[in-house]
């Protein structure tokens, strides 16, 4: 283990530590979880709160419509991908893999599947495992390295919008602009924002909770929504940002039962979970996982890997004293998670716990430099006790049965289709108009139960995904010929055959 040197840490160290003296914190009540900060820039609004809830979990984000933030963060799974991909690190099956997190396949800036050299046609996956947005509200940088700073610059102008404390809205554009996760090659800000003009909120997503449902109303439409959100109807990354940041600072999973029993309800927590909490305490996991939050947002290394697998903090700041260093992940909902550590690597919360107590089940982690095995010497009366407590008291109800505030919809990779035939193509596409502008239309295919949305290409490109039947093309080439093509996709991803329209002589 090693511990920051710098001055701010040091002080915020220094801080904590007077705090814990004057007020004996391990053993006293602790204090309910603290009001969310948020930048003076992007102050909290119900209008954003919806609009951004709207923004997390509608898939139309990604280039290809498969990809929603909320993919990766469900609550029912803690906050994290319930699902399960694989980096394979420098070489696959050797112990630098990581179980990271499936985004979307490789696409070229045109949109269509390119081969992408590790993961061929199939989706991405993240080098590290995801985290819940929870840990990082109060945060001042975001992700396991901290990489999302608090300074938030307008991606359009490089403008300064948010001085500090703008994490949250950092990351959301990260993930955003990441070719892994949701974007094309090259993807432009323009290019989403443009897209999120025409498309229906959540058009492929279904199930919506009651809350968005009033907020779309009878003619959904982003536009609207940014006007309630934001004063006019511009659609800009920076307000996309804003957006998403005050959605998730409104996620609070302060209702566990450690929180009931902090309360005073001596119910709350059963005899063993008690025992647990206890001994939490006793081995000083709390020093790091500090209540109420269950982490004290800083990074280190408890010697899990190399750190030439994952330099961690070292690569934002150089410091070689910071290798392998990871922001410690809150433990609240920890028990709903289905793996453990950024690398992913243990599928049980009972094998996350054991690795404080066997710290040599890989040879390699004698050679973290500086560090070595941060182990703790318990028994296994002691470790069922704290996973006992881990699993069920720092579990809020809400989220794992995703309730308001952490209800959502159904998305559409999460739908299966009873039966798995593709859709059959769609019918008479045609097009009119005049000039470089073309109206396309098109009726779904006959039996276009399933149908999700459709891909339409012009000439090899893919120029919208859709999910109504018509689109206009303001851009149509003015040469010789332009062909489209057109496929409906289900809710499985399944393509139809092209539907396919040519013309010659240029638009007429
Ligand atoms: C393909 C999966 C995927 C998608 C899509 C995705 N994320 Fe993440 N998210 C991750 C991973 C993986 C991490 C951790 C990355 C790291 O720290 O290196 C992460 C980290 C975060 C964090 C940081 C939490 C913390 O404590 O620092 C937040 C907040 C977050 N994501 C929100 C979002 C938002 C908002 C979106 C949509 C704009 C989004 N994510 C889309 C996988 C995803
Ligand atoms: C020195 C600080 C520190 C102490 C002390 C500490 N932890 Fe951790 N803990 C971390 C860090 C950092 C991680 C993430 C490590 C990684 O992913 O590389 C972590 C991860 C975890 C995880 C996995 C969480 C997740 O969502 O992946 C669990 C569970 C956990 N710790 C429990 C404990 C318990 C129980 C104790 C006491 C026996 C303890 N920790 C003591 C820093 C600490």
């Amino acid at each position: 283990m090693q511990r920051k040197t710098n001055r701010t840490q040091r002080l915020r160290h220094a801080a904590a530590l007077a705090m814990a003296i004057s007020s004996c914190w391990l053993t006293a009540t602790v204090a309910e979880l603290p009001p969310v900060p948020f930048p003076d820039e992007n102050p909290i609004t119900e209008e954003k709160r919806i609009l951004g809830k709207i923004l997390f979990w509608d898939e139309q984000l990604s280039s290809d419509n498969t990809v929603a933030c909320g993919t990766c963060h469900m609550p029912a799974a803690g906050g994290v991908d319930p699902r399960m991909g694989r980096h394979p690190g420098t070489d696959p099956g050797t112990i630098d893999d990581v179980r990271g997190s499936p985004g979307i396949v490789s696409l070229d800036s045109h949109g269509r599947p390119a081969e992408h050299p590790v993961f061929g046609f199939g989706p991405q996956v993240t080098p590290r495992l995801s985290l819940s947005n929870f840990g990082s509200l109060w945060a001042a940088e975001a992700f396991w390295d901290g990489s999302a700073a608090g300074e938030f610059r307008d991606p359009l102008t490089g403008r300064i919008v948010i001085a500090a404390g703008g994490a949250l809205e950092n990351q959301a554009l990260t993930a955003l602009s990441n070719d892994a996760e949701m974007a094309k090659h090259g993807r432009t800000w323009q290019e989403l924002t443009a897209k999120l003009a025409r498309v229906t909120p959540l058009g492929v997503a279904s199930d919506l909770p009651d809350d968005i449902a009033a907020a779309l109303g009878d003619s959904p439409d982003y536009s609207k929504l940014f006007a309630d959100a934001f004063g006019d109807a511009a659609i800009t990354p920076v307000r996309i940002a804003f957006a998403i940041a005050t959605y998730e600072r409104t996620l609070l999973p302060d209702q566990t039962p450690w929180d009931r029993h902090q309360a005073g309800d001596s119910d709350a927590m059963s005899e063993v979970e008690l025992l647990g909490w206890q001994a939490m305490q006793d081995f000083q996991c709390v020093k790091c996982h500090e209540p109420p939050l269950f982490t004290n947002n800083d990074y280190f290394n408890i010697g899990l890997r190399r750190a030439d697998y994952d330099p961690g903090r070292q690569a934002i700041t150089g410091d070689p004293e910071d290798a392998g260093e990871v922001r410690v992940p809150s433990l609240r909902n920890v028990g709903l998670r289905p793996r453990f550590m950024h690398t992913g690597e243990f599928q049980t919360l009972g094998a996350a716990v054991g690795f404080y107590r066997t710290g040599a089940v890989l040879a390699e982690r004698d050679l973290i430099p500086g560090g070595g095995n941060y182990a703790f010497n318990m028994g296994n009366v002691t470790e069922a006790d704290i996973r006992a407590f881990l699993q069920n008291s720092l579990t809020d109800p809400r989220v794992r049965d995703e309730r308001f505030p952490f209800d959502r919809p159904m998305l559409r990779t999460e739908r299966n289709p009873a039966d798995a035939l593709p859709p059959i193509a769609p019918l008479n596409l045609e097009a009119t108009g005049e000039g470089n502008s073309l109206r396309l239309s098109w009726d779904a295919p006959a039996d276009n139960i399933g149908v999700v949305d459709y891909v339409l290409e012009r000439d090899g490109r893919v120029i919208a995904l859709l999910t109504t039947t018509s689109f206009e093309d303001a851009d149509a080439p003015p040469g010789p010929s332009v062909t489209y093509t057109l496929r409906a996709r289900d809710a499985a991803l399944n393509e139809s055959p092209p539907a396919r329209l040519t013309i010659t002589g240029g638009p007429q």
